[in-house]
């Protein structure tokens, strides 16, 4: 069994600042660890923390250095790959342990039973996401490698839709690149990913794509023409991945309820 705590989209800001103005996303992470610490003798053993993407909010090396410091407590082997909000350089030099040296922020990874990819979606300046023709090479010679045996693939923009408009204008660019990858795949693939704080499962090319809520702060669904352009405070959890006989996705939220009560 292999078990990945999936984190995304934390905006973290360097000490002493708050996102818009707002937002205490440092504070909403440590409630988040806090309350994975708390129940890790539930969960059982996790081989890992894969975050995809926004992990800084302003792409700052302070923010990088504080982000490090909030998920410590976790104490697992961090996986990272950039959202828009994300600097390459500077997130390359704070886990320069995991990233490559230059170029794209791609990687492969076996963990436990599993191969674990992720892929870079950033265009520096722009909130859209593209694979790009080196992505996807990158991504068909990953899935060679894995030959059949079980893939979680992490990219911080969806490939799909979501229907909340003005995320939907800065999704991925080219979906139907990746599908065309990914459609030739026959062994089992998860598809994981961040960016729009709400936790949706789509399907993929025969496959399942799921992305993660954010411990800072969530966007309405709201399909109206219309519908106000902006997020609301929320600490929304995270997702546990778990690879057993198949793929199972867990969502924790960051605050327990009072009980257990007897029925
Ligand atoms: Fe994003």
């Amino acid at each position: 069994m292999t078990v990945i705590l999936h984190i995304s989209d934390t905006h973290i800001v360097p000490d002493g600042a708050l996102v818009s103005g707002r937002l205490d996303s440092a504070g909403a992470l440590a409630q988040l660890v806090k309350r994975i610490s708390g129940i890790r003798d539930q969960i059982g053993p996790v081989d890992g923390l894969l975050v995809s993407g926004d992990l800084s909010d302003d792409g700052s090396a302070e923010s990088y250095a504080r982000f490090k410091a909030l998920v410590a407590p976790l104490d697992l082997p961090t996986y990272v790959i950039p959202g828009n909000h994300d600097a390459r350089d500077p997130m390359r030099n704070a886990f320069a342990e995991g990233l490559p040296a230059s170029g794209l922020l791609n990687w492969s990874r076996k963990v436990g039973d599993i191969h674990l990819i992720g892929l870079d979606t950033l265009v520096e300046g722009h909130g859209l996401g593209t694979l790009s023709s080196d992505c996807l090479t990158f991504l068909q010679d990953a899935l060679s490698e894995a030959g059949g045996a079980p893939v979680l693939l992490a990219l911080h923009h969806p490939p799909f839709a979501c229907g909340i408009g003005f995320m939907d204008d800065i999704g991925l660019t080219n979906r139907d690149a990746l599908r065309d990858v990914l459609a030739d795949y026959s062994g089992a693939l998860r598809i994981v990913c961040g960016h729009i704080h709400n936790m949706m499962v789509s399907d993929l090319v025969g496959h399942v794509a799921i992305s993660s809520p954010s411990p800072c702060s969530t966007f309405a669904y709201d399909r109206r023409p219309d519908a106000h352009v902006g997020y609301m405070t929320q600490e929304d959890g995270c997702l546990l991945h778990r690879w057993d006989v198949g793929f199972q996705t867990i969502r924790i939220g960051p605050v327990a309820g009072s009980g257990p009560f007897p029925f």
